[in-house]
């Protein structure tokens, strides 16, 4: 409970214990998923908040997108949910010179945002930054965040983290192995929706200092999560269950970084993107699914002939028809003319659709002929077969992720935060929920005998297909027809 005004309650364990009691400078709670790593970070910038008027707080993540679909709905339906209904926090949206941001009574703020627009956020000074997700941020984004930490209205200044582990030569992993940073490991058993406390001889029982019992027993939504973690397989099965920091072994795009790979946008002064120059050629990728994830991606030639993936659906359990209503709202829009018809003394209208962007030069599917026929009645929009011979695939699309050391430049990119909408079936169920996910997991099979082949895990690779599928529409330039006869 927090002072008189506002009810709450939060009993922190574990690993989110201690980051809720944390003092360091800068600290990173690390683990597998849903162990209460965000909630313990946001509960804290909310008691500090709430303890100590003119505080000024931090919600950060890459981008301001992505904050909105994961730790702000924390915030909003856990964390400031009775402080928001008795009216001791209010919401203020924001103007062109002011972040939106959390005002509370006795004059403490939480501002928000992400680093792909930080103008606004990035002027100011805080006491506390909570940045999600540290994993997707360089370490440019963490050095200039801590330059921000200076308004002293507490007696400490932190950066406070939180992640899913990543590759174990992360520079984020490396700043904790040299002490820069302090890493608290979280755990499952740290959540008390999923590990209930209970006695020694309770049935199920399991040891844990967190709790006041010393032992903890899944609860009935913990048991159906962790079954989800456990069906889980290679690194992502390692880090979103086990909480390890590991590569994946075998990895196919190894060229393949985020800090050189996925661009940010750029944005007008009203915080809207810009979108990419309209007389660069458009592509248009999809990869039919319904168990599996249904890809549309989109992309845009840039002068020297390097792609940039601007726009993705990446969603399971829909089908091509609502897939295409939906691509098409988002490409055209309807305009009404209105005129006044003199010879017969009435007005008249006419709706037509117009397109909002760049048509596709093409439109490359999978050899999916039904998909591929209702997309095609359904948008008016003629589609190509993709080439699918995945080992002059790989190889070429290699190529265009390899950076030249000269320019630091590549042929492919990735726009930040490009997916149109979270696919929460794919979350809730731990799948990836865009393509950038996938390449981190994409690997080749390795044979019993432990030698790879080259040939890759058919597993978590729709988006992936359709990079493949991209790069051999522009870069095959074809395959001998004879082969040679025995001689
Ligand atoms: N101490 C707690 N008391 C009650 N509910 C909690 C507690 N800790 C976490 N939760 C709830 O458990 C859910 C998962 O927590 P949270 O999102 O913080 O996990 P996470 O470790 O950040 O997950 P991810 O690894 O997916 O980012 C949330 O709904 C959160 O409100
Ligand atoms: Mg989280």
């Amino acid at each position: 409970m927090i002072g008189t005004a506002v009810q709450h309650e939060y009993h922190p364990r574990g690993g989110c214990k201690e980051i809720f009691e944390s003092r360091e400078e800068e600290v990173l709670v690390s683990g597998p998923a849903g162990t209460g790593k965000s909630r313990a970070c946001l509960e804290k910038i909310f008691a500090v908040c709430m303890l100590t008027p003119n505080t000024r707080a931090l919600l950060l993540r890459k981008t301001a997108r992505s904050l909105g679909s994961t730790a702000l709905v924390t915030w909003r339906n856990f964390v400031v949910k009775e402080a928001l209904e008795t009216g001791e926090v209010v919401y203020y949206g924001g103007s062109s010179q002011e972040a939106a941001q959390y005002r509370f009574k006795n004059g403490s703020t939480v501002t928000i945002g992400g680093l792909d627009n930080p103008t606004r956020i990035m002027s100011s000074e805080y006491d506390i930054v909570y940045v999600q997700e540290a994993t997707e941020i360089t370490i440019t984004d963490l050095e200039f965040i801590k330059t921000r930490l200076r308004n002293w209205r507490i007696s400490f200044q932190q950066l406070i983290m939180d992640c899913n582990p990543a590759g174990d030569k992360h520079w984020l992993k490396l700043r904790c192995n040299d002490g820069k940073t302090k890493l608290i490991h979280s755990r499952h058993e740290d959540n008390p929706r999923l590990f209930d406390e209970c006695s020694e001889d309770a049935e199920g029982a399991i040891a844990y200092a967190g709790s006041s019992t010393g032992y903890v027993c899944v609860t009935a939504r913990g048991k159906a999560y962790i079954g989800i973690l456990d069906s889980l397989t290679g690194v992502r099965y390692k880090r979103l269950r086990l909480g390890l920091w590991v590569s994946a072994e075998g990895i196919i795009y190894e060229e393949f970084d985020p800090a050189v790979h996925v661009l940010p946008w750029e944005y007008d002064a009203e915080g809207n993107r810009l979108p990419l120059p309209a007389d660069w050629p458009r592509y248009w990728v999809i990869d039919f699914g319904y168990v599996h994830p249904f890809v549309w991606k989109c992309y845009a030639q840039g002068p020297d002939g390097e792609l940039y993936m601007y726009r993705e659906i990446h969603m399971t359990r829909r089908v091509v028809e609502e897939h295409a209503a939906q691509i098409m709202s988002i490409v055209t829009k309807e305009e009404t003319e209105t005129w006044y018809d003199h010879f017969n003394g009435v007005y008249r209208s006419r709706t037509t659709t117009v397109w909002i962007e760049p048509m596709p030069d093409a439109v490359i599917c999978d050899w999916d002929a039904e998909g591929r026929k209702t997309f095609e009645r359904h948008t008016g929009i003629g589609t190509v077969k993709a080439l699918k011979w995945v080992d002059d695939g790989i190889d070429l699309h290699k190529a265009r992720l390899k950076i030249d050391p000269k320019t630091g430049e590549c042929g492919f990119y990735l726009m930040q935060d490009a997916l149109v909408e979270v696919d929460e079936y794919a979350r809730e169920n731990l799948m990836p929920t865009c393509t950038e996910e996938e390449y981190a997991s994409y690997v080749w099979k390795v044979s019993p005998d432990g030698r790879t082949k080259p040939e890759p895990v058919k597993l978590d690779d729709d988006g992936m297909d359709c990079d493949r599928y991209m790069t051999m529409h522009l870069d095959f330039k074809g395959k001998a027809r004879m082969s040679i006869l025995n001689a």
